[in-house]
């Protein structure tokens, strides 16, 4: 039994309800808003966290209330047995919400085992549907093997699948619409992504507001706001009058939400990373292998809550180097 305690309130009033967890830095893309071509700076295995580990730490958490869980990288799926992980995660006391971040390219494989180990939510990686600009944006990724471990995915049913689309000026400006049409045949959420200037990858991609195609989407599709809650995370939601389209849109550029943040990350080294766009982390490996107990790393998770940042600051420091988003996890 995982006795519960006190909540993670953090010092601007923000509970603490999402973690998210990075089970490899890894990928087999390199997305030019991501990870650099040639980077060679993976943490080594040694110092990945265990599965028993990663265990460990989301006992923690579910104890102190947090209930939404979200498996990120890297591409989570490169992983080993990455699905005896999520079944145990999915049984522990106070996972309510389970749910994965990935690239699309291993779905094809793997979809029908992730939901039956508990995945109930998939977000997809997917930027546009013309097989050259995928390629140009991820180096490498066929777009026919992505749309393929899509359409896995839709028949494994899972509550949620969504699609996310980092909107690139000059790049896939053009995709949007594309996009849209394809999401609301199949039934996907599409999310349109302002891009952040993490590590020298993200800075060198030219951010548009998502804002701008919104207004085209919502006269073309006659769009209505949704306030309902479509997950745990930052997007605010736009649906068809039949509500069997949503958009999403994740605007930490144009209009930030960090004021309602509500999660922290867990690398795959095992440091906590209090705010995607700042420094501020606590290493929790150390404590974990010299035997801490229960009570002590309870204890540390709650001093790092207390280090969390109101905010990022990506437009008034754009020259500080932030971790690429595959070392924290997006
Ligand atoms: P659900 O709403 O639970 O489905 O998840 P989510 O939207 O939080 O998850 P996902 O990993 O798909 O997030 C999509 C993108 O939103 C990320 O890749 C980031 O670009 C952005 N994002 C997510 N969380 C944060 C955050 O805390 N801060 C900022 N600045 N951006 C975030
Ligand atoms: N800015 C915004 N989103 C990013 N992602 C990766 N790098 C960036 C960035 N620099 C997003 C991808 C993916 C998720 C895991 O992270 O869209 O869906
Ligand atoms: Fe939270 Fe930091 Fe993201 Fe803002 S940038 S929403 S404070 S993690």
């Amino acid at each position: 039994m995982n006795t519960p305690t006190a909540p993670l309130i953090d010092r601007f009033g923000r509970a603490i309800d999402y973690l998210r967890i990075s089970v490899t830095d890894r990928c087999d893309l390199r997305c030019t808003y991501c990870i650099p071509k040639g980077f060679r700076g993976f943490e080594v295995p040694e110092n990945w966290l265990s599965f028993a580990e990663i265990e460990r730490v989301v006992a923690a958490f579910a104890r102190m209330g947090t209930r939404r869980y979200r498996l990120t990288g890297g591409e989570p799926l490169l992983r080993k047995n990455l699905t005896d992980l999520i079944r145990n995660l999915h049984a522990i006391d106070g996972v309510d919400d389970l749910s994965l971040s990935t690239n699309g390219t291993q779905l094809g494989r793997m979809v029908h085992d992730l939901r039956r180990a508990g995945v109930a939510r998939l977000n997809i990686s997917l930027d546009s549907l013309r097989p050259e600009c995928v390629a140009q944006i991820t180096g490498s990724a066929s777009l026919e093997g992505v749309l393929l471990g899509l359409q896995t995915a839709k028949q494994a049913k899972f509550e949620q699948i969504k699609i996310n689309m980092v909107l690139m000026r000059g790049v896939n400006e053009q995709d949007v619409n594309a996009m849209a049409d394809f999401c609301m045949q199949h039934g996907f959420i599409l999310r349109l992504i302002e891009a952040m200037p993490m590590g020298s990858t993200g800075k060198s991609t030219d951010y548009i507001s998502a804002q701008s195609p919104l207004n085209e989407l919502i006269a073309k599709h006659n769009l209505q706001p949704n306030y309902a809650t479509l997950g745990g995370g930052p997007a605010t939601y736009w649906q068809t009058p039949d509500g069997r389209f949503n958009l999403g849109l994740i605007t930490p550029i144009s209009q930030h939400f960090c004021a309602s943040c509500n999660r922290v990350r867990l690398s795959v080294d095992g440091t906590l990373y209090l705010c995607l766009g700042q420094e501020a982390s606590l290493p929790l490996r150390p404590m974990l292998r010299s035997g801490c107990t229960d009570a002590q790393l309870d204890a540390a998770i709650r001093a790092a809550i207390e280090l969390k940042p109101e905010r990022h600051e990506f437009t008034e420091k754009p020259a500080q180097v932030i971790r690429f988003m595959s070392m924290t996890g997006g």
